[in-house]
C-alpha cells in the first residue's frame, strides 16, 4: 500500500544543511569566536564539524543518489569576506565548485546567504544592531551573485531572523543592550573585541527594535541586490515558525509571542517571491511562561514534545498572512530512533498534502537535515540527520529515513510502507 501522489510537477524535494554546522573550521566567524570564549553557552566547539568543506563532492553525490532533487545549503560570509571589504575569490571559487557538483547531479540549488553566522569583524562593528550592516550585507549578496548567480536557483537571504525572539521566550539570550555587561559571554566578547558590551549583537540572540529594523533592512537590500543581478530568481527569507499555542492563562503571552515571532515577519514577507517555513513543533505558553511538555508524550533529544502536526498549521498561517508561495525549507526531528523520524515525516507530509489539496501554493519540502551535525549551543548531541556521520572517521551512513524520504522524492510523493 502506498499513499498517492498529490504533489505538483517540479515540487522540490530536498535536504538542507548550513555551512557552520557541517563545513568545519569556520575560524573567522563570530560563532566560532563565541564558542571559544570564557562563559560560552556553546556546549562544545564546532571544530572540524563533518568536514563538508572538503567532502562536499561525495556528500552531494550521496544526496542525489538517495533520490533528492534539491539541496539547500548556506554560504559562509566569514569565508567570502574575511575582512571588511576584502573578498576572497578562492572562497567564491570553492562555492562555485559546490554549486557545479549540484548541477552535475541534477540538484536544484537553494542557497542561503546568511545562516546565523557572520564574520567576526561584523560583530566587532556592532553586528545586527548597527545601521551599516544592511548595506554591508547587500554588498556581500551582490558580490556573491556576480560570481555564482548563474548557478543559484533559489535564494534565501537571512535564515530565521525571528529566532532570537522565540529563543528569548525560552529564556535564551535576548538581553537588552544595557543588561549585556552582566552576561559573562557578552562581556568576554566585548572585552576581546574592545567594544562596549551593549554593542554585542549577534544574529541569533538580538531582540531589540534596532535588531528587528536592521534585519529587515538587510533582507530587503540583499533581496534587491540578488534580484538586480538575476531578474526572475525567486528570493525570500526563511523563518522559524513554531505552532504557538496557549494553555489556560497563557492566551495573552501566546498572542504576543505569535505576533513577535510569526505574524510580523510573515507580514514583512509580502513583497518577496516566497517565504521559507521552518517548523519543528509547537510551543505552548501558560500563565507562568513556556509550558513543559505534558507528561507521557514523546519528546525529542532536547526534551521538547514531538509534534509533527505543527507543520500544517504553520504553512496555513504563512500562506494566509504572507500571501506568497511557501517552501518548507526545514522540518525534522532530533532523535536516535530513526523509526520515530519516519513516523514524524509521515505526519508532516500529510499536513503538506492537506495544504496542497486546499489549493495552498507549497513549492517544496526540504528536510532538516542531510547529516548529523553541529547543533549550535547543544553541540553534537542532537541527531537531526537522515545520514549518520562517524566523526572519528567522517564515514557517512544513510539511515532508513534517508532511503524512505529519498524514495518519496524520487516518486514525487509516493510514500513507501
Ligand atoms: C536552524 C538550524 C537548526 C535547526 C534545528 C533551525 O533553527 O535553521 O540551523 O539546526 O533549526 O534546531
Amino acid at each position: 500500500m502506498s499513499i498517492g501522489n498529490d504533489y505538483p510537477a517540479g515540487f522540490l524535494w530536498g535536504v538542507a544543511t548550513a555551512g557552520h554546522q557541517v563545513e568545519g573550521n569556520n575560524v573567522n566567524s563570530d560563532v566560532w569566536f563565541l564558542e571559544h570564549l570564557p562563559g560560552t553557552i556553546f556546549a562544545e566547539p564546532s571544530g572540524d564539524a563533518i568536514d563538508h568543506y572538503h567532502r562536499y563532492r561525495d556528500d552531494i553525490a550521496l544526496i542525489a543518489e538517495l533520490g533528492f532533487t534539491a539541496y539547500r545549503f548556506s554560504l559562509e560570509w566569514a569565508r567570502i569576506e574575511p575582512e571588511e571589504g576584502l573578498f576572497s575569490t578562492a572562497e567564491l571559487d570553492h562555492y562555485r565548485r559546490v554549486l557545479e557538483a549540484c548541477r552535475e547531479h541534477g540538484l536544484t540549488t537553494v542557497v542561503t546567504f546568511h545562516h546565523f553566522v557572520s564574520p567576526r569583524w561584523l560583530l566587532a562593528s556592532g553586528g545586527w544592531e548597527d545601521e551599516r550592516t544592511p548595506a554591508l550585507f547587500a554588498r556581500y549578496c551582490a558580490t556573491v551573485m556576480e560570481h555564482l548567480g548563474d548557478l543559484i536557483d533559489v535564494a534565501c537571504t537571512l535564515n530565521e531572523p525571528n529566532l532570537a525572539w522565540l529563543l528569548r521566550s525560552f529564556g535564551i539570550g535576548g538581553e537588552p543592550p544595557e543588561a549585556r555587561a552582566s552576561v559573562p559571554l557578552w562581556s568576554a566578547a566585548a572585552e576581546r573585541l574592545g567594544i562596549a558590551p551593549s554593542r554585542i549583537a549577534p544574529f541569533q540572540f538580538t531582540v531589540s527594535q534596532a535588531g528587528f529594523d536592521v534585519k529587515l533592512a538587510a533582507h530587503r537590500l540583499g533581496r534587491d541586490a540578488i534580484r538586480a543581478a538575476k531578474p526572475g530568481i525567486p528570493v525570500g527569507w526563511t523563518l522559524a515558525n513554531s505552532d504557538i499555542q496557549a494553555a489556560p492563562g497563557g492566551e495573552e503571552r501566546a498572542d504576543r509571542v505569535r505576533n513577535e515571532v510569526n505574524e510580523r515577519f510573515l507580514e514583512a514577507s509580502r513583497d518577496d517571491d516566497f517565504v521559507g517555513i521552518q517548523t519543528y513543533g509547537r510551543t505552548v505558553y501558560d500563565a507562568e511562561g513556556l509550558a513543559a511538555a505534558p507528561d507521557g508524550v514523546s519528546v525529542n533529544q532536547m526534551g521538547e514534545e514531538v509534534y509533527p502536526q505543527a507543520l500544517e498549521v504553520t504553512i496555513r498561517e504563512a500562506a494566509t498572512i504572507a500571501r506568497v508561495p511557501v517552501i518548507v525549507t526545514e522540518n525534522g526531528l532530533a532523535t536516535e530512533d530513526d523509526g520515530q523520524r519516519i513516523d514524524y515525516l509521515r505526519v508532516a507530509l500529510a499536513g503538506v498534502r492537506a495544504c496542497l489539496s486546499d489549493g495552498i501554493d507549497v513549492r517544496g519540502y526540504i528536510a532538516w537535515t542531510a547529516f548529523d551535525n553541529y547543533e549550535w549551543i547543544f553541540g553534537y548531541g542532537p541527531k537531526f540527520g537522515l545520514i549518520a556521520v562517524d566523526r572519528a572517521t567522517q564515514e557517512r551512513t544513510p539511515k532508513p529515513s534517508a532511503h524512505w524520504l529519498g524514495e518519496v522524492a524520487r516518486t514525487n510523493g509516493v510514500e513507501p510502507v
